[in-house]
């Protein structure tokens, strides 16, 4: 006789494996299936999905060690600390990287015991459905067929290519390759100024390599506020990353001195960068195929997305559930953990919601870029009457006593209601700011609930106290 569970995860990312302990806690006989061995020397499943194996953990942890290199070498001095000549240690890096990212998949197993989860290790697929619930194959080093009575589908999203262009990993990475480079390129092309493009082309950039950027838009950052866009334009090159828009890609060759691109600049001028390599970071594509919807009458739609009912995550098959990447909405590791925990608890008859509107984002650039609720851009096209108060961190005590003084927190509040309607961060520790932004905007507060709100001192928090002082005309100290 077959396996049986109540309910069966598709994937162990942050949202099928977030699920799957929710599931766990709420009583239920839970299995989650994973293939991906990502760089385990075993060949066996990892836990954890692109986040942490390849992508935010990864990422932040280069990031850590960039800052850190950046902040001896050039503000050291300022704090009056002298040091000897300073060179980085590529390899020490990445390895300290990925020491991380083992100890992090590995508390996912540990995780997985403790709640008792079955972990089916292959790659997991529909082969029918019966009065028993449905068959899903697990493909692995053997093959077996289980049954579950509920389905969460959470295989996330691989990098989008571009046609005609190869990403072997090694001289044209995708952002599994860019995150192990054992050396700093002298010389490092990006195409795409998004999420990745930025984060990635920092990290080199800190590690002395001249970072060419190349965009396709008009514009960068289109999903920010106008405001925070312009300004981290502005910091970013001041840093030294060359950030160009209105691109249009042409030919890329790779070949053992490196990697030419042929582009149109937004002048119209063609153009050629040669770099030793490429970093590709397009957008990233939901991983739809193989998983035999067909076989339980599912389609994905245009884009390769599962279709879902808005509030439950329900794909068109009872019982079966797509969450995180694979859907609409951001593609972000906390959204899809909420919607993992959200369908588990649907699934054990409870009533849980997400306001999408409250899911914040950050862009780990240096400063940080967060943000919740709306922009300025898209509250003028709403034709909604706003009051905004902006507030410079170069005026907060605590961020000169850091040295990390540039950047403002932007409060958007309701012309009339003062209720919060969104706020806009770029300056150190955004994405630990945002968090207040995210509460408040979850209790539908006003601008002046945390103009009232006792802030510590000194501290960053009290910038977004001030902007939302500011939204009122009233900012103590500017
Ligand atoms: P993205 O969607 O953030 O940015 C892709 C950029 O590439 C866009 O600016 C787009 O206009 C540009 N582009 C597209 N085609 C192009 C072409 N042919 N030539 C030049 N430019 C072109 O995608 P990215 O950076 O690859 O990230 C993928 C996903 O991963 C995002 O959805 C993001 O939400 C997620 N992510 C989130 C992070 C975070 O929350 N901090 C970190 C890293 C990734």
């Amino acid at each position: 006789m077959s396996k049986a569970f109540d309910v069966l995860v598709i994937g162990g990312g942050p949202g099928g494996y977030i699920a799957a302990i929710r599931a766990a806690q709420l009583g239920f006989n839970v299995a989650c299936a994973e293939s991906n061995a990502y760089d385990d020397p075993k060949g066996e499943p990892r836990l954890g999905g692109t986040c942490l194996n390849v992508g935010c953990i990864p990422s932040k942890a280069l990031l850590a060690s960039s800052e850190e290199l950046e902040k001896i070498e050039h503000h050291a001095a300022d704090h009056g600390i002298k040091v000897g000549s300073v060179s980085m240690d590529t390899k020490k890096m990445i390895s300290r990287k990925d020491e991380i990212v083992t100890k992090m998949t590995g508390g996912i197993q540990y995780l997985f015991k403790k709640n008792k989860i079955t972990l089916l290790k292959g790659h997991a697929s529909f082969a029918g459905k019966d009065a028993s619930g449905y068959q899903i194959q697990i493909d692995g080093k053997e093959k077996e067929t289980v049954t579950a009575k509920n389905v969460i589908i959470a295989t996330g999203s691989k990098a989008c290519h571009l046609p005609g262009v190869v990403v072997d990993n090694q001289l044209i990475c995708d952002n599994e390759g860019a995150l192990k480079f054992d050396v700093a390129p002298k010389k490092l092309g990006v195409i795409g100024a998004g999420v990745i493009g930025l984060e990635l082309g920092s990290v080199w950039r800190r590690l002395g390599a001249e970072v060419t950027i190349l965009e396709a838009m008009p514009s960068f950052l289109g999903a920010c506020d106008p405001g925070i866009a312009k300004e981290a334009q502005k910091l970013f090159a001041k840093q030294g990353l060359n950030i160009q828009t209105g691109v249009k890609i042409g030919e890329v060759k790779a070949d053992k001195k490196g990697v030419s691109i042929q582009y149109v600049d937004n002048t119209g001028k063609a153009q050629k960068l040669d770099c030793e390599r490429l970093i590709v970071s397009v957008g990233r594509v939901p991983n739809t195929d193989k998983l035999g919807l067909d076989k339980i009458g599912l389609k994905v739609d245009e884009r390769g997305f599962i279709p879902i009912d808005d509030h439950t995550c329900a794909t068109a098959a009872s019982g079966v559930y797509a969450v995180g990447d694979v859907v609409r909405g951001p593609m972000l590791a906390h959204k899809a953990e909420d919607e993992g925990v959200l369908v588990a608890e649907i699934i054990a008859g409870q009533k849980p919601h997400i306001d999408y509107n409250c899911i914040p984002w950050v862009i780990y650039t240096d400063p940080e870029i967060a943000w919740v609720g709306k922009n300025e851009q898209q509250l003028k096209d709403e034709g909604r009457a706003y009051k905004a108060g902006q507030f410079p961190f170069a005026a907060n005590g605590r961020a000169l006593g850091m040295g990390r003084s540039d950047g403002f927190v932007k409060v958007l509040a309701d012309a009339k209601t003062d209720e919060i309607l969104g706020v806009h961060i770029i300056g150190p520790n955004a994405s630990d700011l945002i968090a207040e932004a995210a509460v408040a905007m979850e209790f539908k507060a006003a601008a002046e609930d945390i103009a009232r709100i006792c802030h510590p001192h000194p501290s960053l928090s009290e910038v977004v106290r001030e902007a939302a002082l500011a939204a009122d005309q009233r900012a103590l100290n500017m």
